[in-house]
């Protein structure tokens, strides 16, 4: 089998990521049934952290368990990462060892590179590019409540960094229509904006973009990287908060979605984490299933 990385949502085709996110379910359902069957036995994924993580390293390291497999939980602090060994270096020992490697990376470049000398499948488990394994959750989780969401509408409020990205890179691959709402001086590059044209809009005002969408997604204002800017981006973002009268301009159906962690009072209120139209909790429990069927996906491809 050709060896595949899951970098960005965009290493995939739009009939590979509908088998992932439909093979996700499956496994929940097989999974609530008490049927784990262990195709992964005697194999190995090593996990690079660079930065915090809850969900991510629990879902990856439960997928891996119940695949039969194990996960090595790997920070620079307690490896030769910290201490300057060169990330290709890393990459080609790791590959002799493990049979698939994911990284949670401040650069993008740093996963680029590893991918680039590694010979076994990488997965990015988010950088400041992009964060495409919340996706598959997310997919999966509007999937699992309101069906396909080919030609829905969908609100992104908030920062226009990595989880802004990967939903740029969604509406084109799941084929929804995104607008994205962010206080100018935080909006997505341009470019990537203007090559995704006809799937996203991009506007500054939030009541514009949530109204009659499908589902609202926000982020967290500062995500990791950018804690020293906290105070000068609350003042930015203020008025770009999900709140119950904002989420209200939304169809009546429509779901609301976090990757969490959340700030509550900042980029959510609590009242719409609580709502019955937020799914967030399944949304994280989403990242585990979707991250098991794209483990199996990258080894043992369509089963
Ligand atoms: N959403 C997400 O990636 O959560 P963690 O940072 O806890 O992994």
């Amino acid at each position: 089998m050709t060896r595949r990385n899951f970098l960005t949502l965009l290493d995939f085709t739009t009939e590979e990521l509908d088998y992932v996110v439909r093979r996700a379910i499956d496994l929940k359902a097989h999974r609530d049934e008490g049927q784990l069957s262990e195709p992964l036995k005697g194999k190995s994924l090593a996990m690079v952290f660079e930065l915090s993580s809850t969900r991510t390293r629990v879902g990856f390291e439960v997928a891996m368990s119940e695949l039969g497999g194990q996960a090595i939980f790997l920070s620079p602090a307690d490896t030769h990462l910290g201490r300057g060994e060169p990330v290709a270096d890393t990459a080609r020992v790791l590959s002799e060892m493990v049979h698939i490697v994911m990284l949670r990376t401040a650069k993008h470049e740093t996963i680029e590179c590893f991918a680039e000398h590694s010979s076994v499948p990488v997965i990015n488990a988010m950088s400041d590019l992009g964060h495409p394994c919340q996706l598959l959750a997310d997919m999966q989780t509007y999937v699992e409540h309101r069906g396909d969401i080919r030609g829905r509408k969908v609100a992104f409020i908030g920062d226009g960094y990595n989880m802004c990205n990967s939903y740029i890179n969604a509406s084109r691959r799941f084929e929804f229509d995104l607008t994205i709402a962010t206080p100018k001086e935080y909006a997505p590059d341009p470019e990537r904006v203007r090559c995704n044209a006809s799937r996203v809009r991009l506007v500054n005002d939030p009541a514009e973009a949530v109204q009659d969408s499908d589902l609202v997604v926000t982020d967290v204002w500062s995500s990791m990287g950018h804690e020293k800017e906290q105070q000068h981006r609350r003042h930015c973002f203020k008025g770009f908060e999900v709140t119950l009268e904002l989420l209200d301009r939304a169809s009546p159906d429509a779901l609301f979605m976090h990757c969490l962690p959340a700030h509550r009072g900042e980029e959510v209120s609590e009242e719409v984490m609580e709502d019955q139209r937020s799914v967030v909790w399944q949304e994280a429990g989403n990242r585990m299933h979707s991250q098991k069927a794209l483990i199996e996906f990258l080894l043992l491809g369509r089963v």
